[in-house]
C-alpha cells in the first residue's frame, strides 16, 4: 500500500494523539514547574491556556492535517497552493528530531530506573542518597548512552511497523494501563499522613507566588504537553477518516491529558509534604522524590516499579509520534520505505541525541551560552522552536486557508456550530500569536526590559 494509511478505529486515533500528548511533559515536567511555579495557581493558569490557547491550536492543527491527507511538509503547500509553505512543516520535522534526541536521554533515565528498581538497588535508602543516586545514575556514560539506546531501539521497532499495528496497538494497551496504575499511585499516596498539605498545594491557588516566570512557564507547559506547533498532530489527523468527530476528539484528549497532569501532581505532592521534602525540587522532582516517598510504604518498590513502566509508556508513545512525523516526511508516506527510514532516522536521531546524554557526565564542563549541551537542546525546542512552529501554524490556518472551509472541514463527523468554531477561530487568529510573542519576548529576555519601560 503506497498510499496514505488509516487508523484502524476512532478511538485509536484518540488513544494515539493523546498518547502522544501525554508523556514526560505532564508526568515529569508539571510536577516540577507546577511545584516551582507556585502549585495551585500554577494549575489554575496551565488549565485556562490549554483551554484558550491550546484547544484552539489542536483543532487547527487537526482540521488542517485531515484535510491536507499528506505529510507534515506537503500539507502545507497543498493547502495554500505554494509550496513555500511546506518551510512550516520542515520546522516541525526539524524540530521532533532535536526534541527525540533529548527526549530519549530522559527516556534511558527511566530505563535505568527500571534496572535499579530491578536488582534492588533502591529500596533503603534515605532521601538525600536518592538524590545523590540520581545524580550517579544520569552521570555514568556508559549505561545512559546504552538506555538511551534502548529507548531509542524500541521507539524504531515500533513505529517501522507501521501507524495502524505499531503505534494504534501500543497506544491502546498502553493508555488505560496509565490511568489504572496513576489511581493506584494516587490512591497510595493520599492514604499517607498529612497528605492534605500536598492536596491542598496543587488545587488552593496562592497567586501571591505567581511570577512572571512561572505564568511563562505554565504557557509553555500547554504547549508541550498537547504536543503542538511541530505538526504531529496535524500527521496523525492525516491518518483519520472524514468520519472522525475532531471536536470531541480534541476535547478527549485535553481532558485526559488534564487528568493525567492532576494524577501526576496528586501522586507526588502528597508525598512531599507527607515526608516533609521539598515541592521545588526541579527536573529531579520524579526521580530522586517519589522513590523516597514509595520506600516508606509496605510493597513501596513494587509501586515505583509500576509507576516506572507506565512512566516509560507514556514517554514511548510521545516519542513514536515524534519519530512517526519525521518518518512520513520523508518516505512521503510510501510504506514501502517506511522500514528502512525509521531505522536511519532513529540511529541519527540517536547519534544527535549523545552530546545531551553526556552532557550530565563527561560533557558537564561544556557550557554553551551559559547552558549546558542537555539544557540548550530543550531551551531551543521548548522555547524557540515549538513557540514558533505554532505560531506559523496558527497564522496558516488563520490567514492561508478559507475560513469557509475550516468550517466545513469542522463540521464533518461532528454537528459543531458555529459559534464554537467561531470561538476557536478567533483565538487562532488573535489571542494565540499575541500570546506566543509574550513567550518570544520572554525567551529573548525582553518582558523585563518591557515591563520597566511600562513601570
Ligand atoms: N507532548 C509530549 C510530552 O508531553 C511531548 C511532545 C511534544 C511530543 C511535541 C510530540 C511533539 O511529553
Amino acid at each position: 500500500m503506497s498510499q496514505q494509511e488509516q487508523w484502524r478505529s476512532k478511538i485509536g486515533f484518540v488513544l494515539a494523539a493523546a498518547g502522544s500528548a501525554i508523556g514526560l511533559g505532564a508526568i515529569w515536567k508539571f510536577p516540577y514547574v507546577a511545584g516551582t511555579g507556585g502549585g495551585g495557581a500554577f494549575l489554575l493558569l496551565f488549565l485556562v491556556f490549554t483551554l484558550v490557547l491550546g484547544m484552539p491550536l489542536l483543532l487547527g492543527e487537526f482540521m488542517i492535517g485531515r484535510m491536507g491527507q499528506s505529510n507534515a511538509v506537503r500539507t502545507y503547500g497543498k493547502l495554500a497552493s505554494n509550496t513555500k509553505w511546506n518551510f512550516i512543516g520542515k520546522l516541525g520535522v526539524f524540530t521532533s528530531f532535536l526534541l527525540l534526541s533529548f527526549y530519549s536521554v530522559v527516556g534511558g533515565w527511566i530505563i535505568l530506573y527500571i534496572v535499579k528498581v530491578l536488582s534492588g538497588g533502591l529500596a533503603g535508602l534515605s532521601q538525600d542518597q536518592y538524590g545523590e543516586l540520581f545524580g550517579e545514575i544520569i552521570s555514568n556514560p556508559y549505561s545512559t548512552i546504552s538506555a538511551q539506546l534502548v529507548f531509542m531501539l524500541i521507539t524504531i521497532l515500533v513505529v517501522a511497523q507501521g501507524v495502524q499495528k505499531g503505534i494504534e496497538l501500543a497506544s491502546k494497551i498502553m493508555m488505560p494501563a496509565l490511568v489504572i496504575l496513576f489511581l493506584i499511585l494516587v490512591i497510595r499516596s493520599l492514604s499517607l499522613d498529612g497528605a492534605m498539605e500536598g492536596v491542598k498545594f496543587l488545587l488552593v491557588p496562592d497567586f501571591s507566588k505567581l511570577t512572571s516566570e512561572s505564568i511563562l512557564f505554565a504557557l509553555g507547559q500547554a504547549f508541550f504537553t498537547l504536543s503542538l506547533g511541530v505538526s504531529v498532530m496535524l500527521t496523525y489527523a492525516s491518518y483519520l477518516p472524514k468520519s472522525q468527530n475532531l471536536p470531541r476528539s480534541a476535547i478527549s484528549i485535553i481532558i485526559l491529558n488534564i487528568v493525567i497532569a492532576l494524577l501526576a501532581g496528586l501522586a507526588i505532592f502528597p508525598g512531599v509534604f507527607s515526608f516533609g521534602m521539598e515541592p521545588n525540587a526541579g527536573p529531579v522532582l520524579i526521580f530522586s522524590v517519589l522513590p523516597a516517598v514509595f520506600a516508606h510504604m509496605p510493597f513501596g518498590m513494587v509501586f515505583f516499579l509500576a509507576f516506572l513502566l507506565l512512566f516509560l509508556f507514556a514517554a514511548l508513545t510521545s516519542a513514536f509520534s515524534m519519530i512517526e512525523i519525521i518518518v512520513a516526511a520523508v518516505t512521503k508516506n510510501d510504506t514501502a520505505k517506511r522500514k528502512k527510514a525509521t531505522w536511519i532516522i532513529g540511529f541519527l536521531i540517536f547519534i544527535v541525541g549523545i552530546p545531551s546524554c553526556l552532557s550530565y557526565g563527561a560533557l558537564s564542563e561544556i557550557y554553551l551560552f551559559n547552558k549546558t549541551i542537555f539544557d540548550l537542546m530543550d531551551y531551543l525546542v521548548s522555547n524557540i522552536l515549538m513557540p514558533l512552529g505554532a505560531l506559523l501554524i496558527a497564522i496558516f490556518v488563520s490567514q492561508k486557508v478559507s475560513k469557509a472551509d475550516l468550517f466545513a472541514e469542522l463540521k464533518r463527523g461532528s454537528n459543531v456550530g458555529y459559534v464554537f468554531f467561531m470561538i476557536c477561530y478567533v483565538l487562532l487568529k488573535y489571542v494565540v500569536p499575541i500570546a506566543i510573542v509574550i513567550v518570544f519576548l520572554d525567551a529573548a529576555g525582553l518582558s523585563d526590559w518591557i515591563i520597566t519601560l511600562f513601570k
